[in-house]
């Protein structure tokens, strides 16, 4: 059996590459670690907290007490967990510090220690890439982070490329484009443009709306990390794009006409200071390992959309019950509904 750790298992993206790779890997044995902040829920994981090759271990990654002893029986680690919503980095970026750079350091130390270790992979963003104007971010060019997320998640990206130049740490960075699909949490835009639209509640879009970003179904993004797992080359850089270049505004009113809701829904509001005009990459790299995207934008969208309509289950505690969710509503687009 091969032991995979699985950090920040019980968020988005997280939860979404615990459930392919139980279900692609026989010999894979997974522990997820996570530290179930308001982002992390194992509602995410429930169809899998009882699968026999999986452990849920519930913790901080900044804890070496915790995390290191799992990393070092390790075979592979996939290092998901951070703060990730930039919104709330400019809100306050302290936590971001903590976990994005100071906790992937936890880790990149016990990974020295880690015997039979093959495998770190570090999930960057191609947010660190910073905002480009035209054309698309190669892995060789010049990072340039401009809000606290992308910053802290570029501090976390080049540490772990150092801990392979130095150490020697089997270490891939992968720089993804903005994912879609079940299980993100509403705070990002698809998922609180669609939780919104359903219950006729206005969505807020930033700005004048005409800021671009590259969507990436999850399921694509899990079958590219995957790929690397088997097939990257240690101290090399991956990015990971959907292709799928949508402006904000168009965004919108595709989601709007998936539920048949008027474009009345609407509300334009104030620009996120520093708002990244557009993200976008050049993904020669992977695909020359095989990889493309298999999801087409238009499905992939209208498929997620549909999960949000049938797992109500999943979302309203978190839109009606928490008083946390709420405060940040609050704060962010001052108004509770
Ligand atoms: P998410 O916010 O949904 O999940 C983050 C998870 O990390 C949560 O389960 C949370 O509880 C956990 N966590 C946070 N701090 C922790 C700590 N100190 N110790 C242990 N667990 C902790 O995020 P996501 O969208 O699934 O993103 C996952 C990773 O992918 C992040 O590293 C993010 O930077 C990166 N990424 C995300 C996107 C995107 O579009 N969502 C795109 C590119 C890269
Ligand atoms: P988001 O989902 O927060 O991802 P990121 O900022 O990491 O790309 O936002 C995606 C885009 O949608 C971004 O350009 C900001 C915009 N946006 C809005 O217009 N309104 C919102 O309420 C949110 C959350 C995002």
């Amino acid at each position: 059996m091969v032991d995979v750790l699985v950090t920040g298992g019980a968020g988005f993206i997280g939860s979404n590459f615990v459930r392919y790779a139980l279900a692609t890997h026989a010999d894979w044995r997974i522990t997820t670690l996570d530290k179930l902040t308001y982002a992390g829920r194992r509602e995410n994981l429930h169809d899998v907290m009882d699968n026999p090759r999986h452990a849920f271990v519930h913790g901080d990654i900044g804890d070496a007490a915790v995390s290191g002893p799992l990393v070092e029986k390790a075979a592979i680690v996939v290092h998901f967990a951070a703060e990730t919503h930039v919104d709330r980095s400019i809100l306050a970026a302290g936590e971001f510090i903590r976990t994005d750079v100071e906790g992937t350091f936890v880790l990149l130390e016990a990974a020295r220690r880690a015997a039979g270790l093959t495998r770190f992979v570090q999930i960057s963003t191609d947010e660190v890439y910073g905002s480009v104007a035209s054309g698309a971010s190669r892995e060789t060019d010049e990072l340039k982070p401009r809000n606290p997320y992308s910053a802290s998640k570029a501090g976390a990206d080049r540490l772990a490329y150092s801990y392979w130049a130095t150490y020697d740490v089997p270490v891939i960075v992968t720089r993804a484009s903005n994912n879609y699909g079940p299980y993100q949490f509403p705070e990002k835009v698809i998922p609180l443009f669609v939780t919104n639209a359903i219950d006729d509640i206005p969505v807020p879009l930033y700005g004048d709306g005409r800021n671009v970003r590259d969507w990436l179904h999850v399921d694509d993004h899990c079958r590219a990390i995957d790929l690397l797992i088997e097939q990257g080359t240690s101290g090399e850089v991956y990015n990971i794009g959907g292709g799928n270049d949508v402006m904000n505004v168009d965004l919108t009113h595709r989601i709007l006409d998936g539920l048949r809701k008027p474009a009345s829904l609407i509300k334009p509001v104030a620009d996120r200071p520093g708002h990244d005009r557009r993200y976008c990459v050049d993904t020669t790299k992977l695909r020359g390992l095989g990889w493309q995207p298999q999801v087409p934008f238009e499905d992939g969208l209208r498929d997620t959309i549909e999960w949000y309509r049938r797992n109500e289950w999943w979302w309203r505690p978190i839109k009606e019950n928490d008083p946390a969710f709420k405060a940040y509503y609050q704060a962010q687009y001052g108004r509770t509904t």
